[in-house]
């Protein structure tokens, strides 16, 4: 048996890798681009592993996956392939329209195709699951209820706009054609091998090297953080035991304003890496740099995880203090993997970004 996940070589695709061959023999097959935010380095552990196949390719290439189903045969495809930063969406809109919704659609496609010629038996067995995000909801107000499964789509950002065209397009495959989906939507994750542009990652890259730790606007805005792992384990249960066109709202019981997030790194730093005596810092949070917001800033992002925690019996393990400290030692001690993705990109990234 084997399993299809595109965007392998990412942040959550990798962790996601990792812990399916952690836990079981059935085979990854693992197309990735490799993008700037695809790394062969997040899946070095799996290198020599048989049971991983590593194909570097593009979800838009029609062929391509043609072929890949032909050879492989998938009983499951979990797709985590996208272009997932807002401020690069806000940038350059137009790569996240081809990846995440024309990508989307040619997977969905070859998905198709390949499911209509299955044996009955098969054809019930096979599942499409579609990886995708809360901010596809919109923003809440300070007192709202987080968001439900049924909540109006109300996208923001070119980002959610495209992961929305993308939900949509999930579900009319199965309306239409009756092909077997899943959707989750989930909430901001967190931990190892997350590409530095992201807050966490970045805040703990920046203040190790005594660089500024920048918050846009008041940093007051709320996200709803999950450690990775978790998020993991919720697509496990969803691709095992969710109910076929059902969507899946996945969270970390964790919200927290951004500024909170940045005290705490700056705390947990402090403690694990203290400031030299021979530098002007007392503490790492005499970095923190106000600086301009994000255009159309979402305000609050809030995730109810009642059905999945009631259907699937999902909850997190990780609680978001025993989370982060993990996170914030895997940065440390992964400062090799850091420097690899400090590449001439990212550079430039960053420059222009917070010039
Ligand atoms: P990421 O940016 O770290 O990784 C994306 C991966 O997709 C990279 O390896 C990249 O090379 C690959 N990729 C990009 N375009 C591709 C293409 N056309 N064909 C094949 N591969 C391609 O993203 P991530 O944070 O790991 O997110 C994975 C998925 O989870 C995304 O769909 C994202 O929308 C969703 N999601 C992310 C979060 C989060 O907090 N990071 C939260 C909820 C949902
Ligand atoms: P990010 O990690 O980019 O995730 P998302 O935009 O998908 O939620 O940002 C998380 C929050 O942190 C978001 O409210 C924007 C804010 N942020 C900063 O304040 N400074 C930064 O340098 C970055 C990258 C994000």
């Amino acid at each position: 048996m084997t399993v299809l996940i595109t965007g392998g070589a990412g942040f959550i695709g990798s962790n996601f890798a990792i812990n399916w061959l952690d836990q079981s023999d059935e085979t990854i097959v693992n197309l990735d681009k490799l993008t700037y935010a695809g790394n062969m380095g997040n899946i070095s552990a799996l290198q020599d592993d048989g049971r991983h196949i590593f194909i570097h390719g593009d979800i838009e290439d029609q062929s391509l996956l043609q072929k890949i189903f032909l050879e492989h045969a998938p009983r499951a495809v979990i797709n985590f392939a996208a272009e997932s930063h807002v401020d690069r969406s806000i940038d350059g809109p137009e790569v996240f329209m081809q990846t995440n919704v024309i990508g989307t659609l040619r997977l969905l496609e070859a998905s198709r195709n390949h499911w209509k010629n299955l044996a009955e038996q098969e054809k019930d067995k096979f599942r499409f699951l579609h990886v995708s995000t809360d901010e596809v909801y919109g923003s809440l107000t300070p007192n709202a209820p987080p968001f439900v499964e049924t909540s109006r789509y109300e996208p923001n950002s070119p980002y959610s706009a495209s992961k929305a065209s993308s939900d949509h397009l999930v579900r009319a495959y199965h309306h239409t054609y009756g092909l077997p989906v899943l959707t989750t939507n989930c909430s901001n994750n967190y931990g190892p091998y997350q590409f530095p542009e992201k807050l966490i990652p970045l805040v703990i890259h920046n203040a190790l090297r005594h660089q500024p730790l920048p918050i846009y606007g008041d940093g007051l805005q709320i996200r709803d953080w999950l450690y990775v792992k978790d998020h993991c384990s919720a697509i496990c249960s969803v691709l095992d035991k969710g109910r076929l066109g059902e969507v899946y709202n996945i969270g970390g019981l964790n919200e927290k304003s951004n500024i909170d997030i940045v005290h705490s790194l700056c705390g947990i730093l402090d403690e694990l890496v203290p400031c030299a005596a021979d530098t002007p810092l007392k503490s790492y949070k005499d970095l923190i740099k106000f600086v301009k917001d994000r255009p159309g800033h979402d305000r609050r992002y809030a995730i109810d995880a009642s059905k999945i925690e009631h259907e699937l019996g999902w909850r997190p393990s990780e609680t978001f203090e025993s989370g982060i400290l993990k996170t914030v030692k895997w940065y440390i001690s992964n400062q090799e993997w850091v420097e690899d993705i400090r590449s001439g990109e990212y550079q430039s990234w960053i420059q222009k970004q917070y010039k």
